[in-house]
């Protein structure tokens, strides 16, 4: 069994860039389930899958191969043989990301390859259900988040360094939506297990953000 690091929180809480940072000071693997999401909402998109079909999306999800693997440390992400990294980056691959996983029959294939990849190896895990659901008995629960405005300047901030035209206004509901669908879809809402420590990284950078976390893993004391 490894040693688990669950971190779960809203879009823009900075849970990728501090969730890896962990990971690489402690040597461990760094799992974005999301990215898992985006893969499969790629695939739905691609395909003009109606979500609401359940048996399109079962059949889809029989047959869908996504898996992770790790170039010097950085996870790639495949889907039916080809690297989807990248293409899995916009704003339209986060929106299908955040339909498609409120359908069970997605949940249910993502969940089970994400149990697996934590069976044996000591992981950082983030995502929005990792202390509730996959991870129920991980070693050190995380609920990292900050305000909407500071999320949202994040994010804004990401989308100009990419040269894509932002509007912080936009942003902001963008953000407001998306939490609003997480927090309130019937299956695995987004939620603080009981037993995670929150993080509020309002003020935080990401050293400082990486730091309070590390506190929590005992060997780093
Ligand atoms: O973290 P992200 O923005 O890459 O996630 C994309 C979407 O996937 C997000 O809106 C919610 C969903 N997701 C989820 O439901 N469960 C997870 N463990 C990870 C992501």
């Amino acid at each position: 069994m490894g040693f688990n690091i669950a971190i779960d929180g809203p879009a823009g809480a900075g849970k990728s860039t501090i969730a890896k940072k962990v990971a690489e000071k402690l040597n461990f693997i760094y799992i974005d389930t999301g990215a898992m999401y985006r893969a499969m909402g790629v695939y739905f998109s691609r395909n003009h899958t109606d979500l609401s079909d359940e048996n399109a999306v079962k059949e889809a999800c029989r047959t869908v191969d996504v898996h992770l693997t790790y170039d010097q440390g950085v996870q790639q992400i495949w889907m039916n043989g080809e690297n989807v990294s990248q293409v899995i980056r916009t704003k339209e691959a986060g929106n299908m990301a955040s339909a498609c996983a409120a359908v069970p029959a997605v949940r249910e294939k993502l969940v089970e390859l994400q149990k697996k990849l934590a069976e044996t190896s000591n992981v950082v895990m983030d995502g929005r259900d990792i202390g509730t659901v996959v991870l129920p008995n991980a070693d050190v629960k995380v609920y990292l988040t900050a305000s909407v405005d500071v999320r949202a300047e994040r994010r804004c901030k990401e989308y100009q360094e990419k040269g894509l035209n932002a509007v912080l206004e936009d942003v902001k509901k963008e953000v407001a939506q998306r939490d609003y669908n997480d927090m309130h879809r019937a299956v695995s809402p987004l939620c603080q297990a009981p037993d995670a420590i929150l993080v509020d990284t309002s003020d935080m950078n990401i050293e400082q953000a990486a730091d309070a976390i590390l506190k929590l893993v005992p060997s780093v004391h």
